[in-house]
This record gives C-alpha cells, sequence and structure tokens, in this order.
C-alpha cells in the first residue's frame, strides 16, 4: 500500500471513530452556524462565483444565524487538505473535483472516462437521473454528504507544441488530478502523466517540471495557464466537474429549519451554476484567443477520432471497477439527446 492510500485509509478510519467527526462545529444557541467552504479556482470561474453566490443568499436567508466563510484559490488548503478536513469537521462545505475522490470511490471513475460524455448537456442528464442521483450518498460512511454536483466544462490538452495526433503527446510529461482513470489516459497516448496539486501547475509549466495538461477554459483563463503554455487544442475529451458536499453528522446536527433552508439554497446555487458554467467557459475561451498570448488548435474529426482511439483502452480496463450498470446509465445519458 502506498504512502497516500496508507494516509487516506487513516483519515477515514478516524472520521468514522469519531461519527465523522462535526463535534467541533456545534454552535451554542447564540453563536452563528460557520460554514467553512474552502476551493481551490479563482473567484471568477463557475465555482467561485457559485461558492460566492451560496455565501450570500444563505446569509440572506439566515441573517445572523448563518456565517458562510468561502476561501477560493486554495488561500486555506488543496483540495487533498480539504477532503480530509471535511471527513474531520474541521470545514464544512467542499466542492472538490469528482476525479479527485478516486481513492474514496472507483464509482466517480465514470466521470474520467475519456469522451465518455460529449458535452456538458450529457453529463446533467447523467448526473439528473437515478443513478446519478444515487452517487450523492456514496461516500456518507467516508465523512462525505452529496448535496449536489455542479459543472466547471469540458477539458481540452494544453502543452508547449502543437497537439494534433496522439503521437504529438509521446514522452511529454502531463499533469493529471488524482485520478488513476486519467493516469491511465495518459499513458495511453504516450505521455507521463505527474498528478499534481492545482495550485502548483502555473509553476511547473513555467519551469517545465511538466510539458503540458488537461483543463477546462476557465480554469486554463483564470490560472493563466495561457502565460506558460503556447498551444491548446480543442478536444473536449473529458469532464470536471464538483461534488458539493458537507460533513454528514455537522449537516444532521442542524437545526431543521437551517438544514432544510440551506438545502434549497444550495438547490438554487446549483441551478444557476450548471447554467451559467457553459456561458463563463465560452466566455474563457473568447479571452483566451483575445489574449494573442496562445494557440488554439482546432482539430478535424479524423483528429479527433484518432485521439478516441487511442484511449479507448482505458474504458476496458476501468470497466470492472466502476461496474457495468454505472457505464451503461452513463451511455445512456449520454446518446439521448
Ligand atoms: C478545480 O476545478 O477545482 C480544479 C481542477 C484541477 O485540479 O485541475
Amino acid at each position: 500500500m502506498d504512502r497516500r492510500a496508507l494516509k487516506v485509509l487513516t483519515f477515514v478510519a478516524i472520521a468514522w471513530l469519531s461519527g465523522c467527526g462535526g463535534g467541533s462545529g456545534t454552535p451554542s444557541a447564540d453563536d452563528p452556524i460557520v460554514i467553512k467552504f474552502p476551493h481551490v479556482v479563482a473567484p471568477g470561474t463557475p465555482k467561485g462565483q457559485a461558492a460566492a453566490r451560496f455565501e450570500e443568499l444563505a446569509e440572506a436567508r439566515f441573517p445572523g444565524r448563518v456565517d458562510v466563510e468561502v476561501y477560493p484559490s486554495a488561500q486555506l488548503m488543496n483540495d487533498d487538505d480539504s477532503l480530509e478536513a471535511l471527513a474531520f469537521g474541521e470545514i464544512q462545505m467542499i466542492a472538490v473535483s469528482l476525479s479527485k475522490f478516486d481513492r474514496l470511490t472507483h464509482a466517480f471513475q465514470v466521470f474520467d472516462l475519456p469522451f465518455l460524455f460529449p458535452d456538458i448537456a450529457a453529463v446533467e442528464r447523467f448526473q439528473r437521473g437515478p443513478t446519478g442521483r444515487q452517487l450523492l450518498s456514496t461516500l456518507v460512511d467516508e465523512g462525505f454528504l452529496g448535496l449536489g454536483f455542479w459543472h466547471n466544462g469540458m477539458k481540452h490538452f494544453g502543452a508547449g507544441s502543437p497537439l494534433r495526433h496522439p503521437q504529438d503527446a509521446d514522452g511529454l510529461k502531463f499533469r493529471i488530478m488524482e485520478s488513476d482513470v486519467l493516469q491511465a489516459q495518459i499513458e495511453a497516448i504516450g505521455g507521463n502523466p505527474q498528478k499534481m496539486a492545482y495550485g502548483e501547475v502555473y509553476q511547473a509549466l513555467q519551469t517545465g517540471a511538466i510539458d503540458a495538461q488537461e483543463n477546462t477554459w476557465s480554469n486554463i483563463y483564470s490560472s493563466k495557464f495561457y502565460e506558460v503554455q503556447p498551444y491548446f487544442s480543442v478536444t473536449n475529451h473529458g469532464y470536471v466537474g464538483y461534488l458539493v458536499a458537507v460533513n454528514p453528522t455537522f449537516w444532521n446536527n442542524l437545526p431543521e429549519d437551517v438544514r432544510t433552508g440551506l438545502e434549497e439554497v444550495v438547490a438554487e446555487v446549483s441551478e444557476w451554476e450548471n447554467a451559467e458554467s457553459i456561458a463563463i467557459n465560452e466566455q474563457s475561451l473568447v479571452n483566451l484567443r483575445d489574449s494573442g498570448r496562445t494557440t488554439i488548435l482546432e482539430l478535424s474529426d479524423e483528429e479527433l477520432a484518432a485521439w478516441q482511439t487511442a484511449v479507448s483502452p482505458v474504458w476496458d480496463e476501468f470497466a470492472d471497477s466502476i461496474g457495468a450498470d454505472l457505464i451503461d446509465a452513463a451511455r445512456r445519458a449520454a446518446d439521448d439527446d
């Protein structure tokens, strides 16, 4: 067992023994209920805007009773640490990329299968369906109660040299999120995957520690990867989205009116976020083109098909761990437009 897996097992075990944490935040009757909500992206991204909106609406609905503290841009902690902190009850809310739950559940690996979802509408159909809804409660025993999914957008590759064909990726070091599916995806195109926290990507590109990365237009633009990455390819090969989660013990101990009220606020913000995310990514692509600092490569259907063929073995490799039911439900949603 590697060091990371051991660390995760330890924190899940401790969270379980301590009743999934949450005890430390129990307020007295007069104290506001504090909801610490750290995340790693910029305030202008879909998640950044949604977190700020949640803060505004939750505090307006419960003046003096609820105090939401949003910490963007990894100011408080990175995603790995936030998973641990939520399970321990040190923070109360997260919206972490589904890919980063890989070591806690294999179910979310379905979101990382390359070229499964052609667009955000397909992801939305899957997440709103019965199989998608069930995923929200997959990790309750580990200390994560899912309240909703928020989209970021579809992923694209960027590199120091043009990526038109899968062979162009040969030997390049790609930063990826903490996901074994993404690792297999990069290996399938001959690249060298490097799992790395989001906050380290800019510098790693700048210093040449990595050559390439994959992300959404809004992350690429807001984190200024285009300043240190001359080429992007429009590939739409994967999805970045988030599980909006709370510590179950904390949540279930809230006064009932607050809990149901905040659940309504999360539902409202989720509707808004999931509609806005597409426009924010489209605008980010326009901004990238207008920056004049980077080249955006449009690939032909044949070129895209070659990428799809190159990564197709990843599906077989992870079919058993994800499960046929989950993959079939996602495929039906993807085909059903
Ligand atoms: C995020 O969108 O929260 C970060 C995604 C990444 O780590 O690439």
